[in-house]
């Protein structure tokens, strides 16, 4: 299983820290953040992990910026894209079981690695019940299909 993580300049730290930890559950990452702290940009590292699991070259995508939140943007314009943006591990679980995320997005100024790693846990390890969400799940795809 390939995991694309991305990442702007506020996030080098913690990219480095999940990366080593998710290769450790035995998952092969791609890495399409900046390795720099020099000040960047979000989008562009969003839309490359939004772009990677749209296209089937990750399975999933881990994208991580001061927030979350302007990289999980980025990555969730890119179609077929399911952003999970979370600061608690119990989000992160129920949007792989019901809402079948496929990029998760967190802050490092927002979160400390330990929490990250609870975070990527339970979005790792719980699978897509399918069933009664694919209706809504579908509905989703509705919604970008209409533009
Ligand atoms: C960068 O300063 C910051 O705006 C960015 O990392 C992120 O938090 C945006 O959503």
């Amino acid at each position: 299983m390939k995991i694309a993580m991305g990442n702007d300049h506020s996030a080098v730290e913690l990219k480095n820290a999940i990366q080593a930890y998710v290769e450790s559950k035995g998952y092969e990452v791609i890495n399409f953040g900046t390795d720099s702290t020099e000040s960047c940009d979000y989008p562009v590292y969003g839309e490359k992990v939004g772009r990677a699991v749209a296209s089937g070259e990750a399975d999933y995508g881990i994208a991580i910026c001061g927030t979350g939140i302007g990289i999980g943007i980025a990555a969730g314009k890119v179609k077929g894209v399911r952003v999970c943006t979370c600061s608690e591990p119990y989000s992160a679980r129920l949007s792989r079981m019901h809402n079948n995320t496929n990029v998760l997005t967190f802050g490092a100024r927002v979160i400390g690695v330990e929490m990250a790693k609870m975070i990527v846990d339970e979005w790792l390890d719980n699978a897509y019940e399918g069933g009664r969400h694919q209706r809504r799940v579908d509905q989703l795809a509705e919604i970008e299909s209409r533009g």
